[in-house]
């Protein structure tokens, strides 16, 4: 049946009436994420409790602008329940507030709104500046806003560095303990990422095979057409490695990676995901040569559309800022001694598409008299942009005359095998942090971990003076480290 008709039955125990406090609240992150999420969840008959929303602006609000630029996101999904009347029912709940600066004076509007409501908890959702986390904190502790029910979510960047992403984190918890800190990363919120778990671990035929004995490689790979759009100050400081790899590739890596945990306990999940961070080699300035690749985009054309360069984008003709990052990682440990976890990603590329790629071994020996090749199994859990998983496996060409094979997918494509709307990502990331779960959101120890990774490899470009090689806009980044559709399927990478 299909789910737009039909109200789901969602274990609703552990909810607790809410207000949630956006600050940031007329900023892109809110418009476009954070309200459409809390709206469809609604719909969808998930919250079926008293809930709030505030938001925070730091102008004079202005509602009908406000709204205005919000309709469009709330009516332009998928979720066809919805008319007119839900939509204003919704918009009832929005309150804004100004709070221009992090002052007693500033929050007294907020505190006299929310101490209306006693005996719901109120979820801080920072979508500011990191450099604005502190003093949010701080003020909001001063004016007796929060308590032990309370929740802050922040999102990246958590700083640049080990060092600045701790001094953040201290600011943070002099205000809130770690079991009310929710970090997210959107992609682990994403359903096929979900799917990993359940593939890995609720089937008993892949985690037999899944270490070294049986895999050659893994492949992760999230290729942008997107350029740097409007962030352009923002990800100038980031750049690719920082932006993507620090979070969102090493989350899926740690879920490929780990070892079963004991349950979906949050922190028997962010226990696994530790070990499996604490594993990987650190580079240095010779490993950094050969297993990574960063690269810059110059004028290229997407879709035959021209698009400018990362240099004409940002308008800051200087930048060595890479926008391309391929490497080669391992994970020191028993189940994936020397398999190599290959990582990509860029902006501009060719087209968005995003897999993970676990390439099996070839059998050990051919006993089929053509000798023609055997190609290895593929597992391919496609991510983007369609939703979908693929097994590669040899396959007899039907007819007489000997064995002739290929290589043949069988496939299940998401979105025909259940027609079920797919959420978005940050609906169900919500819906956890209203409810209490952090499985789906790092851990401080985890954060570290990856920054103290990261880092390795940021001073190793660092010392020595690791270049950018440039690519054209619209291909499959630099050469060295080419990837193309059908070469999503080699087990061999770039530089072996
Ligand atoms: C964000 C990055 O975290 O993820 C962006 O800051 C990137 O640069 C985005 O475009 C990609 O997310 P998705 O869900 O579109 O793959």
């Amino acid at each position: 049946m299909n789910a737009n008709n039909k109200k789901t039955n969602y274990n609703t125990e552990r909810f607790q009436s809410f207000n949630i406090v956006v600050f940031g609240g007329d900023g892109d992150l809110a418009i476009r994420k954070i309200y459409p999420a809390l709206f469809h969840r609604d719909l969808d008959g998930q919250i079926n409790i008293d809930y709030n929303i505030v938001g925070v602006t730091r102008k004079d609000p202005d509602e009908k602008d406000f709204f205005e630029k919000l309709i469009p996101f709330l009516e332009n999904s998928d979720h066809h329940r919805y008319h007119k009347d839900e939509i204003e029912k919704f918009l009832k709940k929005i309150k804004l507030i100004k709070i221009a600066d992090a002052t007693i004076e500033d929050y007294s509007e907020l505190r006299t709104y929310i101490k209306q409501f006693p005996g719901f908890q109120n979820i801080y959702y920072f979508s500011t500046p990191s450099s604005a986390f502190g003093p949010i904190a701080r003020t909001l502790k001063a004016c007796d806003l929060v308590d032990e029910t309370s929740k802050v979510v922040i999102e990246k960047p958590l700083g640049y560095s080990l060092e600045s992403s701790n001094a953040i984190n201290d600011e943070i918890t002099q205000a809130f303990d770690e079991h009310q800190i929710y970090r997210i990363d959107h992609y682990l919120g994403k359903e096929t990422v979900q799917n990993l778990m359940v593939l890995r671990f609720a089937n008993n035929l892949f985690e037999r095979a899944w270490n070294s004995e049986n895999i050659d490689s893994i492949q992760i790979t999230v290729s942008e057409s997107l350029g740097v759009e409007k962030r352009a100050s923002y990800y100038d400081n980031s750049g690719a490695l920082l932006d993507m790899v620090q979070n969102h590739l090493l989350q899926l890596l740690c879920l490929v990676a780990m070892e079963p945990p004991v349950s979906l306990e949050a922190d028997e999940v962010r226990n696994e995901k530790l070990k499996v961070l604490r594993a990987l080699r650190p580079l240095n300035k010779k490993s950094v040569q050969t297993d990574t690749v960063k690269g810059q985009y110059t004028r290229g054309k997407i879709n035959g559309i021209q698009v400018n360069s990362y240099l004409e984008d940002i308008e800051k003709y200087e930048s060595k800022t890479e926008t391309f990052v391929a490497m080669k990682a391992y994970v020191d440990n028993w189940r994936w001694k020397n398999v190599p976890f290959y990582l990509r990603t860029g902006k501009r590329m060719i087209k968005r598409y995003s897999e993970i790629v676990i390439n099996f071994k070839e059998v050990r020996h051919n006993i089929f008299p053509s000798k023609e090749k055997l190609n290895n199994n593929k597992l391919i859990i496609r991510l983007q942009p369609e939703e979908r998983i693929e097994l590669i496996q040899m396959t007899k060409i039907p007819g007489p005359g000997g064995y002739r094979y290929k290589p043949i997918a069988l496939k299940l494509d998401y979105v025909d095998s259940f027609k079920e709307r797919f959420p978005d990502a940050y609906e169900r990331l919500i819906i956890d942090v209203i409810r209490g779960n952090q499985t789906l959101f790092m851990r401080q120890d985890e954060l570290q971990a990856a920054w103290t990774y990261i880092e390795s490899i940021t001073n190793s470009w660092k010392s020595s003076n690791m270049q950018n090689v440039l690519y054209e806009a619209g291909t499959w980044g630099p050469g060295d480290a080419v990837l193309n559709e059908n070469e999503s399927w080699i087990t061999k990478s770039w530089r072996e």
